[in-house]
């Protein structure tokens, strides 16, 4: 079996809960015959550790993670600590400082979830949104990359651009929605543009087109399926990729990778929702969208079978009516966990 080094940093609230349950996951897959065997190191980095020691992660964090394969991350945020001390302490030091400057998530309604929209079904609504994330209106402050004045560099929106274009090639639409709001951002979004057709260049056999960031979000409600990769700047993708989430059914659902795809630094794979401290506590989580993300972490790491043996075991799960409360079921995360292990199990048994 392939090994891999895994750091596991479950954070705060329910990050620790749907990180759990995805170890549990990812344990079964493991046992039914996967092809891998994660060799985890446990990290306490959170707003616990904060509050006991002063810090949310060691100054050395790049070296300890560095050696790793991947980064498996829950959530943080904590009510007593200000949201842009939390972090800035943790997680987006490590998206920045390694320069993880894809950030990818993959929505779509699954078997057995109910969009909001009337009469949205599986297949309408299949999006990738590729989310540039090492600068734009998050750069300057505190991350230190490379180009730490520099709001929207030519360099970083070719290669978010270019990383765009190769998805979008990749799937047999070949469709790339390019969001901006260059007609009001003139400082950086109209650089955006420029790069975005001169990248199109390169790329003849992906349709490219462009949408103001506003009347996005009236096409993702009202024509889902006009849709399909989907670049953005890092707060517009942040924002458009909540809606997402709930057109499909539920932030508890959507998984995020964090990408270098240069693969020098290790990639970080999390949930897109937070610590969520209105329902921590409660085992009532949804544990999707961390499934999901280990899903999507298997993929990256090249175990592209056992990826797929685990969307099929969540979505016949989902397909049984075996849902958390935010879907509109009445299962808790442990029964939810539970029935996608025997999932796994069963489909193993069944090849
Ligand atoms: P949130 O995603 O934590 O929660 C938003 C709403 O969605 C809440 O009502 C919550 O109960 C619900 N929800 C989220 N995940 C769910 C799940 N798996 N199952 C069922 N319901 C779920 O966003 P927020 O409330 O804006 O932020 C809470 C804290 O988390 C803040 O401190 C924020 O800064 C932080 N945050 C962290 C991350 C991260 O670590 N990646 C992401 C977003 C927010
Ligand atoms: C996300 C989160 C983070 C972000 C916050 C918590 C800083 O909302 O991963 O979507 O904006 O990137
Ligand atoms: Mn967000």
């Amino acid at each position: 079996a392939n090994k891999y080094k895994i750091a596991v940093i479950p954070g705060d609230g329910i990050g620790k809960e749907v990180i759990e349950a995805a170890l549990a996951v990812l344990d079964a897959l493991a046992s039914a015959g996967g092809s891998f065997v994660l060799d985890y190191e446990h990290f306490d980095w959170s707003s616990e550790r904060f509050k006991t020691t002063g810090s949310y992660m060691p100054d050395s964090f790049l070296d300890v993670l560095q050696p790793k394969d991947a980064i498996f991350f829950g959530a943080v945020g904590d009510p007593t600590v200000p949201d842009h001390i939390s972090l800035w302490s943790l997680l987006l030091p490590i998206r920045q400082r390694f320069q993880q400057y894809a950030n990818v998530r993959p929505i779509r309604v699954l078997k057995g979830i109910k969009s909001p929209l009337a009469d949205c079904k599986p297949g309408d609504l299949d999006w990738v949104i590729v989310r540039e994330n090492s600068e734009g209106e998050y750069a300057g402050q505190g991350g230190r990359t490379h180009q730490e004045l520099a709001i929207f560099s030519r360099h970083a929106i070719r290669r978010i651009f270019r990383f765009a274009f190769e998805v979008a090639e990749k799937r047999p639409r070949k469709l790339l929605t390019f969001v901006t709001k260059s007609n009001a951002q003139r400082s950086g979004m109209v650089l955006w543009d420029e790069v975005a057709y001169e990248v199109a260049k390169e790329y003849p056999h992906v349709t490219m087109d462009k949408m103001l960031v506003d009347a996005m979000t009236t096409r993702m409600v009202l024509r889902p399926e006009s849709l399909d990769t989907i670049v953005a700047t890092n707060l517009h993708a942040d924002i458009l990729s909540d809606l997402a989430a709930a057109l499909a059914g539920s932030i508890g659902i959507a998984p995020t990778s964090n990408l270098d795809p240069t693969r020098r630094a290790p990639s970080m794979f999390e949930p897109v929702h937070g610590s969520a401290p209105d329902i921590s506590g409660k085992g009532i989580a949804n544990p999707i969208a961390a499934f999901w993300t280990a899903a999507e972490m298997l993929d990256w790491l090249g175990e592209k079978a056992d990826a797929k043996l685990l969307m099929e075991a969540i979505e016949s799960v989902c397909g049984r009516g075996i849902l958390t409360k935010d879907l509109g079921g009445s299962a808790n995360t442990a029964e939810v966990t539970d029935a996608v292990c025997t999932a796994i199990k069963e489909s193993a048994q069944a090849q």
